[in-house]
């Protein structure tokens, strides 16, 4: 396959373009051809892998000249950890590429908005991430214990990533002090190919408005582990913020993910709280919160804004997480009645409504193209927040059968958000937003306000 890939014919090219999410656009003999986290004015060596619907697929081998426009990247791990691909790009490119990469995918799709609102930049185009994940693993086999993000080039290698710099000072040291302690144990990381070892993942997470951090050990079962060590020994880290739930989580799932099949409080509190829009969020370890607290407050309220005049209206929170948007709209609405599939972040919801004083909230667990066949009360406004793979076509068709009078779709993948809203046709689209709450990566976020015709 190597050889064959090798032998793949190699052209110089000046990306001209580019498409969603971040491919440069360049042609060769008049072919069109792709090149992954390239960017307008860069030219590049890359080899021809294959055709994609007519489209040259070009793998990069080098980058053979600058772009004028281009920055020093930030970050010592910048281009080696898959994490952050376009630091070299000043902030206005990025956003402008972005916007331009939604804007086309929209009009490709016949999707033309009555009032487009524009693209926000982040609050903050560093240190935004307020949750990671990192892997155990090692750089080369047999080269010491390393803790982080998977190395863009080898997948299988982990770089250890402790000067990130998408995340606070407090992640980068809570990192280096487990990897610290680990290395000095022996016990082995986790191998997805054979099954083998204990080490598998660690997360962190963080109230980016109280700074409460929560760390959370994920481990296959090993009698040898001793997991209260490892969290004494990250209560004595020097933090700007405090360490206040440390979790261990057993996961002896066969899948390259993180599954709980046990979740044991080593320290503290079971969750950590965070603060939007004036209301108060509890974040156990498995639900979802959008990573960027500045950022998610601007598109709550934004949210909030497209929905109007709430008080006669029942609503939907589709996919609703840990009841963010459903709460923030609660205590101007009706009605709210959230659905989500991670059981854990019900509960949550439900405790937001209730610390918040909603009690006009309902959440409900469940996939939500089972649970809406479930409904019988019609919705007036439908707020749909689902996950990158877009909503599931039986869970659309049943949505449009509630006839609701406004839809909101708030999207971090306007891919699917497209294919979605193109089925839509019962709906005219009367205002569109763009928002960055992804900096420095591919991400966009977008959130369109629809009306039934
Ligand atoms: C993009 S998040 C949005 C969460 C929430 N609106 C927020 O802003 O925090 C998508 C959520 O959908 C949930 N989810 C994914 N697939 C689902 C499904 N089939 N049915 C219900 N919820 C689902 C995920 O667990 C996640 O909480």
């Amino acid at each position: 396959m190597e050889k064959r890939r090798r032998n793949r014919p190699e052209y110089e090219m000046e990306i001209i373009d580019t498409t969603y999410p971040g491919i440069g656009v360049g042609y060769v003999e008049g072919q069109e051809m792709h090149a992954k986290h390239m960017f307008p004015g860069q030219v590049i060596l890359g080899r021809h892998l294959k055709n994609k619907q007519g489209i040259g697929q070009m793998m990069v081998l080098d980058k053979v000249k600058a772009a004028p426009w281009e920055v020093e990247p930030k970050c010592v791990h910048y281009l080696k950890c898959g994490g952050c691909m376009s630091q070299e790009v000043p902030y206005d490119l990025q956003i402008r590429w972005k916007e331009k990469e939604v804007l086309e995918m929209m009009e490709a799709g016949g999707l033309i908005p009555v009032r487009y609102h524009g693209i926000h930049s982040s609050p903050e185009q560093y240190h935004y991430r307020n949750k990671m994940e990192y892997t155990f693993g090692d750089e080369t086999k047999g080269a010491p214990l390393s803790l982080g993000l998977h190395y863009l080039s080898r997948k299988n290698s982990i770089i250890t990533v402790d000067q990130c710099q998408l995340v606070s000072e407090d992640f980068n040291r809570l990192l280096r002090a487990t990897l610290d302690h680990f290395s000095a144990t022996g016990i082995p990381y986790y191998w997805p190919m054979s099954h083998q070892g204990t080490l598998r993942n660690l997360i962190i997470r963080e109230g980016k408005r109280t700074g409460e951090l929560m760390a959370i050990l994920v481990t296959a079962t090993d009698p040898e582990l001793d997991p209260l060590a490892w969290a004494n020994e990250l209560l004595k880290t020097d933090l700007s913020g405090k360490l206040t739930s440390i979790w261990h989580m057993t996961n002896d799932s066969l899948q390259d993910a993180v599954v709980a099949d046990r979740l044991d409080l080593l320290y503290g509190e079971p969750y950590i709280h965070e603060i939007v829009c004036g209301l108060n969020f509890r974040i156990s370890p498995q639900s979802f919160f959008q990573t960027n607290t500045e950022a998610a407050e601007r598109m709550y309220r934004q949210v909030l804004e497209f929905a109007g005049d709430l008080a006669v209206k029942d609503v939907f929170d589709l996919y609703c997480g840990t009841g963010t948007i459903g709460n923030i709209l609660a205590p101007y609405a009706k009605h709210v009645t959230g659905v989500e599939i991670i059981e854990e972040a019900v509960q949550m919801a439900q405790e937001n409504a209730k610390i918040n004083g909603n009690d006009n909230a309902t959440f409900l667990a469940g996939d939500v193209k089972d649970v809406i066949a479930t409904l019988t009360k019609a919705p007036d406004l439908i707020v749909v927040d689902p996950p990158r793979g877009g909503i599931h076509p039986k869970a659309l068709q049943y949505l449009l059968e509630f006839k609701a009078e406004q839809i909101i779709y708030v999207s971090c993948n306007p891919k699917t958000m497209v294919q979605d809203v193109m089925k839509m046709t019962d709906y005219a689209i009367h205002d569109l937003v763009l928002m960055d709450n992804y900096p420095n990566t591919n991400h966009i976020e977008a959130i369109v306000l629809m009306s039934r015709k």
